[in-house]
């Protein structure tokens, strides 16, 4: 790589805003010509956004055979995530998840994945006609999600099929659960396999060494990245990762046999622009949301009846390793809950008036329930010192919440969900 081409710089960006300098008169689609033609659109998503929704020129490179900016934008990328090649995807992680499938396979050829693979797996199989053979993944029936790989099950799964052609992992599960990748790399690698990793829940892996290990480093062929999910670009952009001993031109091929012929220059650039944020910034950035993360599964932990797992669930195996940045969040506590359920929902206050979101399973309790002395009103200070309240859950128990719910109450407030305590009136503030 060019020694002028470092990761503070932008490619793309820079190449659209040289453009922009140029003021050149569109005759080209996109048929608005910069808003101008859809004036109601304009409005909506504003110059600046319209102004860069240009198709390619060559000033601005091709995203199907990339010679200048696409290209040096690629090869930072490629730098920054540690892999040999990277593709610039527009068609969100899907288009990454099947080009790395239709590479690696084709038809009659087995592929060797857990169950529990994202719809774009298996409808590149349907694409290829490869078959499947599946690894059931562990379960925690209490806490009702799949978990990771077994590695005796892969390296059961290898043995039973040793004409398999590639091993795919999700890297890590929507759940924040990682197999043993580097060992299951190993493996596959032992036995002539490729090893395709379905990240699209890691890109923050990449840049911070408090987290799992990222499929790049552990020496998996090929990785699916949703920039768009942690990396802070736009949705529906997303990369697709070579490490060296894939042929990128092939995989190029392959990509271009589905990808548009016209990718759009403001989920391009912000691939770049986040690109360089995470490659400068990242570590600094997933610190802060590894603290807070942790700040707030603490607080939810200490009301008591929720349960926000973390790396306690690792077990050298089938959690292999944990994403702390996931926050999940299982009702009724540790011990005998009852499942993930939708975070928040929406309900209607008891007394009609306003609308508030509340923790599943707690509602309010408007007054202190039998047996219960009343709380004290407006006491201030200490948090310890603060009068209790009173959350009374689905099955009608009553939690008294003290000056844990004050700081519970912020983080959940922070997380889109209220709660409520009865000594300050309706609303927690
Ligand atoms: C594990 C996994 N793989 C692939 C995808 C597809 O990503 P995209 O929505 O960017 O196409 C998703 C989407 O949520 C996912 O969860």
């Amino acid at each position: 790589m060019g020694g002028y081409l470092t990761q503070d710089r932008a490619p793309i960006l820079e190449a659209l805003e040289r453009m922009k300098r140029a003021r050149l008169v569109p005759f080209d689609v996109p048929g608005h010509k910069r808003g101008r033609g859809n004036p109601e659109l304009r409005d909506f998503l504003g110059e600046k956004c319209l102004d860069v929704d240009v198709n390619s020129m060559k000033m601005l490179d091709n995203l199907c055979h990339p010679v200048s900016v696409i290209r040096d934008a690629e090869k930072l990328a490629a730098e920054a995530f540690g892999a040999a090649h990277a593709f610039f995807m527009v068609g969100g992680t899907t288009s990454a998840v099947q080009a790395m499938v239709l590479t690696a396979v084709g038809r009659g050829d087995k592929i060797i994945m857990p169950r529990n693979v994202h719809r774009s797996a298996i409808n590149a199989l349907i694409l290829c006609g490869a078959v499947p053979v599946y690894v059931n993944p562990q379960m925690d029936h209490t806490l009702g999600i799949s978990l990771g790989m077994r590695v005796e099950e892969v390296k059961d799964a290898i043995r039973r099929h040793p004409d398999a052609k590639a091993v795919l992992a999700n890297n890590p599960t929507y759940y924040g659960i990682c197999s043993n990748l580097r060992e299951i790399v190993r493996l596959a690698h032992e036995h002539g396999m490729m090893v395709l990793a379905d990240e699209a829940h890691s890109t923050h892996f990449y840049f911070n060494d408090k987290l799992p290990v990222s499929a790049m480093a552990a020496g998996a062929d090929m990785a699916s990245i949703s920039m768009h999910k942690s990396g802070g670009s736009l949705t529906q952009s997303s990369m697709l990762l070579c490490g060296p001993n894939v042929n990128a031109g092939y995989v190029h091929q392959v990509i271009n046999i589905t990808q548009t012929t016209s990718g759009s220059y403001l989920l391009l650039s912000s691939l770049d622009i986040s690109r360089r944020n995470l490659a400068l910034h990242g570590q600094e950035i997933f610190d802060k949301v590894i603290r807070l993360v942790e700040y707030a599964r603490d607080e939810i932990n200490a009301i008591g009846d929720y349960y926000a797992y973390s790396r306690e669930l690792i077990n050298g195996d089938s959690v292999y390793d944990f994403d702390t940045t996931k926050l999940s969040i299982a009702p009724d506590g540790p011990r005998g809950h009852r499942g993930l359920r939708p975070a928040a929902r929406r309900v209607r206050h008891p007394d009609g008036v306003r609308r508030h979101r509340e923790p599943p399973g707690l509602r309010l309790s408007r007054r202190p329930p039998e047996g219960h002395r009343a709380p004290r009103r407006g006491a201030r200070g200490d948090p310890a010192q603060l009068p209790q309240g009173f959350l009374e859950d689905a099955q009608g128990r009553v939690h008294r919440a003290g000056g844990r719910l004050r700081s519970a109450g912020g983080i959940l407030r922070r997380e889109g969900v209220a709660a409520h305590r009865v000594d300050s009136g309706p609303r927690l503030q």
